[in-house]
């Protein structure tokens, strides 16, 4: 079929700014005339001389919109002289898998359509994000280059009598404006499952799932939350590993993930939670809408903090054949995470890094050969397999972990505690606030970074009082590329090493969210069984105090406590 691609002019829409992980805005923004295709056009002018005769991979989680936008992409990449795309089949493809198959088949990229662990539906939100060569995330300097271009696009091209039928696995050939342009529309799971199976012994936690020697089986469950892993969950434990189906539920992806927030917390994943509270089950599992980020439980609900489950993953990398096989380069959290991860790697003698909010920061060191296994407190863990956080990965990595130990989610946290000590960690999330109050709050604890009197000062609570070592807004230097990212978030460090950190969202698609995390170390082994709230609300209430928090955004109580 002979093509032809048009040129149509557009003006700039304003505030198509990429935030921590994209462009995420309400749909009903995304399906403003041109918006879309503005912005799809800056994400390829922004390859520039890459653009021409590459291969890029579309695909997201299945949200209301997706398929549209989808549409859109073809259309326009055909247009501008890519030559081929693979897209997952429906346009489904989690955002682990975009890595994968972007790694896998040395595509110049790929374009994700999701907005992660944000609603969705005709009133909730879309996204749109750039993933680069490496299969993570675009780096600051591509998305500020998108966004500038973003601020003065006058044309976009696009080729609108292309037709394409993504419902069939399949190869589709064009021909546009003389140039041949594929579209190959591939299996949204299969090239993951495989790489899962490299990367895991499955044998092993089929094992664990149906008892052997002498174990008895391990009753899971997981909860997809009707996000993009519900066809991996059903490839890999129900069809894989021969789980049962009682063990899986929401494994249908749905455009509005039923009305819910699609974000694996104790909040939002609250059926998960009272469903393990019962006590049937020893191990339980829930992911994002895009299939990033998981939560760890335990039986009777017994919650890993993020900051601990990647702690433990890279202290336990025996149990897992991809790092038995390529060994341990470095660890990494971001700066907000709690600091066990530290401990491993002092331990196990590694590099650890401190890096921004937002997985972009992991990839230049992974890349390196510096960084293997690191994690984030917004429930985010992976390692270099991919360049993305990968929660299914998270999960096999927990049950290699428990098949291999023989033991169980919580007696392998007490046991990790009597080696390393606790991190207590908390985070509390004032959701959709007021944006100018909340600016003119951060700014306040920017200047307290520059005032001397800081330093020394003792903060009370109740009977705790704790001295303020230090204040700062985090700033950090990329060891690889020197890239600057300034005011990352407001740190008041104890001098017990204690820490409150304040940040703004970067991925709300309207207001301002403000997180506040708080984090104390313990190595009296006689607190770790206790409850991680009642440690930490004397530091807590310090923070609200300081910081004004209630007074400034009306809210006496966040919307999340994690
Ligand atoms: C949040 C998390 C951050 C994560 C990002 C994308 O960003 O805090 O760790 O990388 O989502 O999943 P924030 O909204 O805080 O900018
Ligand atoms: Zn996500």
């Amino acid at each position: 079929m002979t093509l032809t691609g048009v040129t149509k002019a557009t003006k700039p829409y304003e505030g198509q700014k990429p935030g921590t992980s994209g462009l995420r805005k309400a749909v009903k923004v995304f399906q403003q005339e041109n918006y879309t295709e503005n912005f799809v056009q800056c994400i390829l002018s922004a390859m520039e001389g890459a653009l021409h005769g590459c291969t890029l991979v579309v695909g997201g989680d299945g949200r209301f919109f997706g398929k549209e936008a989808v549409a859109i992409i073809i259309k326009m990449c055909a247009a501008n002289g890519v030559r081929k795309l693979l897209v997952g089949q429906n346009g489904i493809l989690s955002t682990p898998c975009v890595s994968c198959i972007i790694r896998k088949y040395k595509t110049a990229g790929g374009i994700v359509l999701t907005a992660s662990h944000n609603p969705g539906g005709p009133n909730a939100d879309f996204g749109i994000k750039f993933n680069i060569s490496n299969g993570g995330p675009a780096p600051d300097g591509v998305t500020n280059k998108i966004y500038g271009l973003s601020q003065s696009i006058s044309e976009y091209k696009i080729c609108p009598d292309l037709q394409c039928d993504i419902s069939k696995i399949g190869t589709q050939e064009y021909v546009v404006d003389g140039n041949p342009f594929t579209v190959e529309i591939v299996d949204s799971v299969k090239d993951y499952v495989e790489y899962m199976k490299e990367i895991f012994d499955f044998g092993a936690i089929k094992d664990l799932l149906h008892g052997a020697g002498g174990q008895p089986p391990l009753k899971v469950l997981i909860n997809s939350m009707h996000g993009v892993t519900g066809p991996y969950v059903r490839r890999i434990f129900l069809e894989e590993l021969g789980a049962s189906e009682d063990c899986v539920v929401n494994i249908v992806p749905l455009e509005d993930f039923g009305g819910h927030h699609p974000d694996p917390n104790l909040t939002y994943a609250a059926d998960l939670v009272n469903a393990l509270k019962a006590g049937d089950y020893g191990f339980g599992a829930a992911f994002d809408g895009d299939g990033d980020r998981n939560m760890i439980l335990g039986h009777k609900a017994f919650f890993v903090t993020p900051s601990d489950s990647v702690a433990v993953i890279a202290d336990n990398t025996d149990c897992i054949p991809y790092f038995k096989k390529n060994g341990v380069k470095g660890l990494a959290r971001s700066m907000p995470t709690g600091c066990s991860i530290d401990r491993v790697a002092a331990k196990k003698n590694v590099e650890v890094f401190e890096v921004p909010t937002g997985w972009k920061y992991f990839g230049n060191l992974m890349d390196a050969g510096r960084l293997s296994i690191c994690g984030e407190e917004s429930f985010g863990t992976g390692s270099d397999h991919i360049r993305e956080k990968d929660g299914i990965w998270a999960v096999l990595a927990w049950l290699s972990i428990l098949g291999v130990k023989k033991t169980t989610v919580e007696k392998a946290l007490h046991n990790h505690w009597q080696t390393y000590g606790r991190n207590f960690f908390t985070r509390y999330d004032y959701e959709n606030c007021e944006a100018d109050p909340c600016n003119a709050m951060m700014a306040e604890l920017d200047a307290l970074s520059n005032d001397p009197s800081m330093i020394g000062k003792e903060l009370s609570h109740g009977s705790k009082t704790y001295k303020v070592a230090k204040v700062d807004n985090f700033e950090y230097k990329d060891p690889i590329d020197g890239a600057v990212a300034k005011k990352q978030g407001v740190r008041i460090l104890m001098s017990d090493g204690s820490r409150v950190v304040f940040r703004l969202s970067g991925t709300g698609s309207s207001g301002a969210t403000v997180r506040l995390y708080i984090e104390s170390y313990e190595s009296d082994p006689s607190t770790y069984a206790k409850d991680a709230q009642e440690m930490l609300k004397p530091l807590v209430e310090i923070a609200l105090q300081l910081s004004k928090l209630r007074e400034r955004t009306g809210r006496q109580e966040p919307t999340v406590i994690t």
